[in-house]
C-alpha cells in the first residue's frame, strides 16, 4: 500500500458544518523508535502498549467559510485560547492537506484538554495528534456520508479504512501518535517479524498475547516535569549518519522476533531483560549523537537502581522503561500491583517532582465522544 491509498478521488463538494469529538490514549513503546527518514517514514519497527487513563479530549467544531487560500483554525487548551500549539497545527495541516481535500474550505475551532497535567513533562503530541487526526476523520465521513446518501459516490467508510488512515494523518502530526488509534499492543513500521506492518500507520499486533500481558500495568513517575533540552525531532535527526545507526535499526527488528516470543510466552524475565535494554539503548543512542545530549536526571538513576534493588530483593517482575525524557514508566502485572505500588509509594515518590506519578495500565484506543 502507499500514500495514494490515502488520497480520496471524487471528493465531495458538500460541505456541512458541525461539531465532532475523540478521546485518545498515550501510548508507551517497549521497542522503540528511534530515526526517521522523509514524512515521518521510521528508520526501525516499534511496538508499544496504548495507554488507557493518559488521554487527550479533542472537541472539533467545523464551519465552512467563502474562501479555501489558507488554513483557518483556533486552539484553545483548557479553555484558553493557545498560540503556542498553532506552529506545530498549522504544519500538520501542510502535512495531511493533499489526503483531506477539504481542510482549506473549513474555520476550525480545536478545544483540547488533557487527563495529565500539560506541565507533568508526558508527551501530549500522541495522544493530542491522534485525536486531531481522528476529528478530521470523522469530519471526513460526514461529508462522504452525505455523497453516499445522495447515491453520488459509493466509498465504503468501513472501520478499518478509518482508523488506518486516522492512524495515517496522525503519523504526519507526530510519528508515535499513529500508535495511539488502537490497542493494546500496537506495531509501526515495516518488518518481516510482524505481518501486515507498515511504515504508514500502525497496526494491531496480531499474534498470540499471554494473559499476564492483558492486564499490565504503567505507574509514570514524574521525574521531571520541566520542558526537555532537545526536542524527539532533533533527537530522530541525529540517528543520520550516527555510528550505531544500522546496528540499532536492525536490533529493533531482532528484538521484536525475540518479543514475539515473550508475548507468548508470558517469560518475564525474558520481558523484563528486553524492555529495559531497549530503553537504555534508546538514550545510549542519544549520548552517542553529535551532538550528544542526555535526557535522564540524576533522579531517573536513582529511580533505576532502586526498581533493580527491589526486584533483587523481592524476586518480584517489576520493570521500566524511558520515553524521550527524564520520567519513569514502572511497568508490572497487575496481579503484583499491591507490593509493588506500596514500594512506588514508599521509595519511588521521593524521586519524583512533587511526589508525583500517574498510575495507569494498558488501554484499547480511542473513543468517540
Ligand atoms: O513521536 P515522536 O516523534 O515524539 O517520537 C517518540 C519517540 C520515543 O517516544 C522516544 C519512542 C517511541 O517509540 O515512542
Amino acid at each position: 500500500m502507499t500514500e495514494q491509498h490515502f488520497i480520496p478521488e471524487n471528493f465531495s463538494e458538500t460541505r456541512p458544518n458541525g461539531q465532532v469529538a475523540w478521546e485518545s490514549p498515550s501510548n508507551i513503546a517497549l521497542i522503540k523508535y528511534w530515526g526517521k527518514r522523509k514524512n515521518q517514514i521510521p528508520e526501525n519497527p516499534s511496538i508499544s502498549f496504548t495507554l488507557s487513563h493518559c488521554k487527550t479530549i479533542t472537541t472539533l467544531s467545523f464551519k465552512a467559510k467563502e474562501t479555501n487560500d489558507t488554513f483557518s483554525f483556533d486552539v484553545f487548551l483548557d479553555g484558553n485560547k493557545n498560540e503556542d500549539f498553532k506552529p506545530k497545527i498549522q504544519t500538520f495541516f501542510e502535512r495531511v492537506e493533499q489526503y483531506l481535500p477539504f481542510i482549506k474550505d473549513y474555520h476550525f475551532t480545536i478545544e483540547t484538554k488533557n487527563t495529565f497535567p500539560h506541565s507533568s513533562g508526558i508527551a501530549s503530541s500522541a495522544s493530542g495528534m491522534s485525536a486531531l487526526a481522528l476529528c478530521l476523520m470523522s469530519v471526513e465521513k460526514q461529508i462522504m456520508e452525505k455523497e453516499v446518501t445522495l447515491n453520488v459516490v459509493e466509498r465504503s467508510y468501513n472501520e478499518k479504512y478509518f482508523s488506518q488512515k486516522a492512524s495515517f494523518l496522525a503519523r504526519l502530526g507526530s510519528g508515535s501518535a499513529c500508535r495511539s488509534i488502537e490497542g493494546d499492543l500496537i506495531v509501526w513500521g515495516e518488518t518481516k517479524v510482524v505481518e501486515g506492518s507498515s511504515n504508514l500507520f500502525g497496526t494491531k499486533y496480531p499474534y498470540p498475547v499471554h494473559d499476564i500481558f492483558k492486564e499490565y500495568q504503567d505507574t509514570i513517575l514524574l521525574v521531571d516535569k520541566g520542558e526537555k533540552q532537545v526536542s524527539s525531532s532533533v533527537g530522530h535527526n541525529l540517528m543520520h549518519n550516527h555510528p550505531y545507526a544500522q546496528n540499532r535499526f536492525q536490533q529493533a527488528h531482532d528484538n521484536l522476533e525475540k518479543l514475539k516470543l515473550i508475548l507468548k510466552s508470558g517469560d518475564l524475565d525474558a520481558f523484563i531483560g528486553l524492555v529495559e535494554s531497549e530503553a537504555l539503548t534508546l538514550h545510549a543512542m542519544m549520548m552517542t549523537s553529535m551532538p550528544y545530549f542526555i535526557l535522564m536526571k540524576p533522579n531517573t538513576l536513582k529511580v533505576i537502581n532502586a526498581i533493580w534493588g527491589f526486584r533483587e530483593k523481592t524476586g518480584l517482575p517489576i520493570s521500566f522503561t524511558l520515553d524521550a525524557g527524564a520520567n519513569v514508566h514502572v511497568l508490572y502485572p497487575k496481579r503484583d500491583a499491591a507490593p509493588i505500588l506500596e514500594f512506588i509509594k514508599n521509595e519511588l515518590v521521593t524521586y519524583c517532582q512533587n511526589q508525583h506519578f500517574i498510575s495507569d495500565q494498558i488501554g484499547f484506543g480511542a473513543n468517540q465522544i
